[in-house]
């Protein structure tokens, strides 16, 4: 894809990786990702934002061979997929700058070997003219490294947030024109990279307020021209109070666990709580961080295997506790064949989630009469602690 414009000397760059499925190794891309970089060439100096991820630098590159001279290129973020190819522009274009945070200029120089005196550091709210075009730096730590800053331009007041408010989807609109589909990618991408750290975003966000805002341009996902609806997705994102919502994520092994499971589902339900239950054999770990961004409680369902909890289980917790959700509750059912530890073991992996353990609900074989009696228990004890603690 070539450059595309946005507004008079601001342009879109980068590259769109409709093929790329998997992030970090670790969360799944159902509709790809693109890494955006933006061109801002004012009268007298021209500056990119952000450059790719190293795989498509080639594309980059292409675009860049219009552009004569580079003077600045800001790095908002050491991350490699904006980052990664920033030795190569910098390779062209000799006399081009490196402005990053101060944070970002150890952090750029350990990821990739930049030296230190092609980068410049600025401070939180300095700015930088380029000729009609004034570039403000707003330092916007933890979204979602330690390092990251945002760039405003005041004059077309564009705020180019880098990962802030981006979305993973590979698409050939520059501008949001499906807010449902982009709503869901930018859903999943804070779930999984953003939600740690919803209190400093809280603070964030209430730096940004008082700039007029025309575009929000991330580094991943299309342009906001309506930004509005990210800027609200996100404040009910960040909140506090989750909504009256249980994640139930589970494996069954023989049938056992899944009939605690059945059951728990429809007690849950006939008492009013919205239930989002995942067969983690075959569930997209996507879906269910989205899930837990709301969500109050968590009931894990976890089979014992050799006295601990099914391996795939273990792992579904211990995601839980590293993405750190506003859950307030948690509890475990399951079946065990022979002895069992499981709820201490699950326990011990999720102590990140602050919450109140409900009591547990875990038996031996096959679900009897005393166990559906205590998952009836289990479900009256979710209903009563949302509706008395007004989640709704
Ligand atoms: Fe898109 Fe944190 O990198």
């Amino acid at each position: 894809m070539k450059a595309r414009k946005i507004r008079d000397g601001v342009y879109w760059m980068g590259a769109i990786d409709w093929e790329r499925r998997l992030f970090d190794s670790l969360i799944p891309l159902p509709d790809g990702t693109s890494y955006n970089a933006y061109l801002v060439q004012g009268s007298e100096k021209t500056a990119l934002l952000d450059a790719v991820d190293p795989a498509m630098a080639n594309i980059l590159m292409s675009q860049l061979e219009s552009v004569p001279h580079i003077d600045y290129l800001v790095a908002h973020h050491a991350e490699q997929d904006h980052s990664g190819s920033i030795p190569r522009v910098i390779e062209k274009y000799p006399d081009a700058q490196v402005i990053a945070s101060p944070k970002g200029k150890g952090m750029l120089v350990d990821h990739l070997l930049i030296p230190e005196d092609r980068i410049v550091t600025v401070d939180d709210g300095e700015t930088l003219s380029l000729g009609g075009k004034t570039l403000e730096f707003i330092h916007t730590p933890w979204v979602h490294w330690p390092e990251t800053m945002v760039t405003y331009l005041q004059e077309e007041r564009i705020l180019f947030s880098c990962d802030f408010f981006g979305s993973h989807v590979a698409t050939t609109d520059l501008y949001v024109r499906d807010e449902p589909r982009v709503y869901e990618a930018a859903k999943r991408y804070y779930a999984e990279i953003m939600m740690p750290f919803r209190k400093v975003i809280r603070k964030n966000m209430e730096k940004l307020e008082g700039r007029e805002i025309d575009l929000i341009a991330p580094s991943h996902g299309p342009i906001y021209d309506r930004p509005t609806f990210i800027q609200d997705a996100y404040r009910s994102w960040v909140l506090d109070k989750p909504r009256n919502v249980v994640v139930l994520p589970y494996i069954s092994m023989h049938g056992s666990t899944r009939e605690m499971v059945d059951y728990l589902v429809g007690a849950l339900a006939e008492r009013g709580v919205t239930v989002y239950r995942f067969d983690l054999a075959v569930t997209d770990i996507g879906k269910l961080a989205i899930t837990l961004v709301d969500a109050a409680t968590i009931v894990i369902g976890a089979p014992t295997v050799n006295v601990g909890p099914h391996p795939v289980v273990a792992y579904a917790a211990y995601l839980a506790n590293v993405l750190r959700p506003k859950l307030q509750f948690a509890s475990i059912i399951g079946s065990y064949g022979w002895n069992s530890k499981v709820v201490e073991r699950i326990a011990g992996l999720i102590p990140d989630l602050k919450v109140e353990l409900l009591d547990p609900v875990v038996c031996k074989g096959r679900p009897g009469e005393a166990d559906f009696a205590a998952l009836d228990r289990l479900a009256e004890s979710i209903a009563a602690k949302h509706k008395e603690h007004g989640f709704d």
